[in-house]
């Protein structure tokens, strides 16, 4: 066991109840995730990603097995950690900017410090000119960076990060991403990235969890590439072939999405 993990997660399972069926969603999931690093999880949908990140998140509890959050069982949502569900969570009667600064208006924070942080990340994530707009006029990768805007300005330590860019184009996609590393570099703080996209977890992470059914660890490899990163750059350069190629065969020995519900 590594002395600066952050999270542990120790044989987790998790079972939901499906008409009257019990579904074993992960089955004895163990996985530590060091203190200040950016983990990538990939594996076909189905494989339980989100079902993991709830649990870390605190929303919902392993049928058995245990979860720790700095040495202590995560029971429960905190504050110190920010979750970028799959599904988007804006609230329909708020603008961006109203939504974005939401975290702090909890927190108390005066109205003018708010707003100007919030106008700060609204900037980052490439949506000035929408801070009134509401959520129902946000295209989805719109609506996906106002989010993370949100999720941003609380400044959380640990970030769980369900499928942030998919629904972004490719350029939009790409910015983002350095973005995302360049407010990560140096903040000490933890990512856990979930992604359907091989390549964009190569180029991100520190390392590279592969999930297969169950949320079994097929592949779990350190990505040795330098810092900082420029992930178009990244992407030319050898290793990252030889990684993804190797990653590849991995994901495609395990590749069984789960059917659909009949
Ligand atoms: N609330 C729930 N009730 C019943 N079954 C659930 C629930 N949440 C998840 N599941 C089931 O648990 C399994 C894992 O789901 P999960 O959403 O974690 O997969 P995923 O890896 O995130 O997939 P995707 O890549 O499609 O987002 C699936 O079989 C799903 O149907
Ligand atoms: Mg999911």
């Amino acid at each position: 066991m590594s002395t600066n993990a952050l999270v542990r997660i120790e044989a987790v399972r998790r079972v939901f109840f499906r008409r009257d069926t019990e579904q074993l969603a992960l089955d004895a999931v163990s996985l530590e995730i060091a203190s200040g690093s950016f983990v990538c999880i990939v594996g076909p949908s189905g494989c339980g990603k989100s079902t993991l990140l709830n649990m870390i998140a605190g929303l919902i509890a392993p049928t058995s097995g245990r979860i720790t959050n700095a040495g202590t069982l995560v029971d429960g949502p905190r504050l110190n950690v920010g979750y970028l569900t799959q599904k988007d969570t804006l609230l329909p009667w708020r603008d961006v900017l109203r939504n974005v600064e939401m975290p702090l208006e909890i927190r108390k924070v005066p109205t003018a410090e708010r707003v100007r942080k919030a106008r700060d990340l609204i900037e980052v994530v490439g949506l000035r000119g929408r801070e009134r707009a509401y959520p129902r006029e946000l295209s989805g990768g719109m609506a996906r960076r106002a989010s993370l805007a949100r999720l941003l300005i609380a400044d959380p330590d640990l970030l769980l990060l369900d499928e942030p860019f998919s629904a972004l184009d490719a350029q939009l996609r790409q910015e983002m991403q350095n973005e995302l590393l360049r407010l990560w570099g140096g903040s000490g703080k933890t990512v856990i990235f979930v992604t359907h996209d091989l390549e964009e977890a190569i180029a991100l992470g520190d390392r590279v969890v592969v999930l297969g059914e169950r949320g079994r660890i097929v592949r779990d490899e350190q990505i040795g590439l330098e810092r900082p990163r420029d992930v178009v750059a990244i992407r030319r350069r050898p290793e990252f072939h030889a990684i993804e190629a190797r990653l590849w065969d991995a994901l495609a020995a395990h590749y069984r999405p789960e059917p659909a519900p009949s």
